[in-house]
């Protein structure tokens, strides 16, 4: 798929469907039903390009022709963490693709005064530490709420950590490379910067008001 990355790890999915999906998502007059499966879409791309590195094996199989070598993806466990609550927009486009997904939830809102993250709600896998975790949170706007959820799910153990948005800011970036710099970003977009209320512009607007019809 087309995409570029940096170092540290930050890949841009530029693939023309993800880019073609994501103008319907910016557009303010997008209705929240197709904003749901655009999402939807989007974490399904993106999550292709998330995964990529992903291990595999020789496995010996028979086609209805012949026998062959094929490949299987090796031992590789998957927890799939969404940020509360505009992450689960994201959580089937994951597991529509990695079905064997453990789920665990984080539960943090932005204070909107502090911009700073308050956790209400954490419930992990228990087996965390055998697995790799895939972080969703749609927007990497100043990362508070990103970098948070990454410290717990790295604190239970997590053995690598994958972050997944939409769309990503470059103070979002920064925040997420100084203080996880092994922690690789897939986005959708990186976008100029943030307004003096945190959000990401030009953006998409919340993508929690705009997945479930909130204001
Ligand atoms: N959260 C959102 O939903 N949108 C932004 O632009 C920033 C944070």
């Amino acid at each position: 798929m087309t995409a570029v990355t940096t170092q540290p790890r930050v890949t841009e999915v530029t693939h023309p469907l993800v880019q073609h999906k994501l103008s319907y998502l910016r557009d303010k007059s997008t209705p929240t039903v197709h904003f749901r499966k655009l999402v939807n879409e989007l974490t399904l791309l993106l999550t292709y390009e998330a995964t990529k590195e992903f291990p595999t094996e020789d496995v010996a199989i028979e086609t209805p022709l012949e026998r062959m070598t094929a490949q299987r993806i090796s031992g590789k466990k998957v927890a799939v963490c969404p940020v509360l609550r505009a992450g689960m927009g994201m959580l089937d486009g994951v597991l529509s693709l990695v079905s064997s997904a453990r789920v665990g939830f984080i539960g943090l809102y932005r204070d909107e005064e502090t911009l700073q993250p308050v956790e209400y709600y954490v419930k992990l896998p228990e087996d965390l530490s055998e697995r790799d975790a895939i972080v969703l949170d749609p927007m990497l706007a100043t990362g508070n709420s990103s970098a948070a959820a990454i410290a717990s799910v790295k604190a239970a153990g997590a053995r690598s950590v994958t972050l997944v948005c939409l769309v990503a800011a470059p103070p979002g970036i920064e925040r997420i490379h100084g203080e996880h710099p092994d922690v690789h970003v897939v986005c959708a977009a990186i976008d100029r910067g943030l307004d003096e209320r945190g959000y990401i512009v030009p953006g998409l607007g919340d993508a929690g008001d705009r997945l479930y019809g909130t204001r």
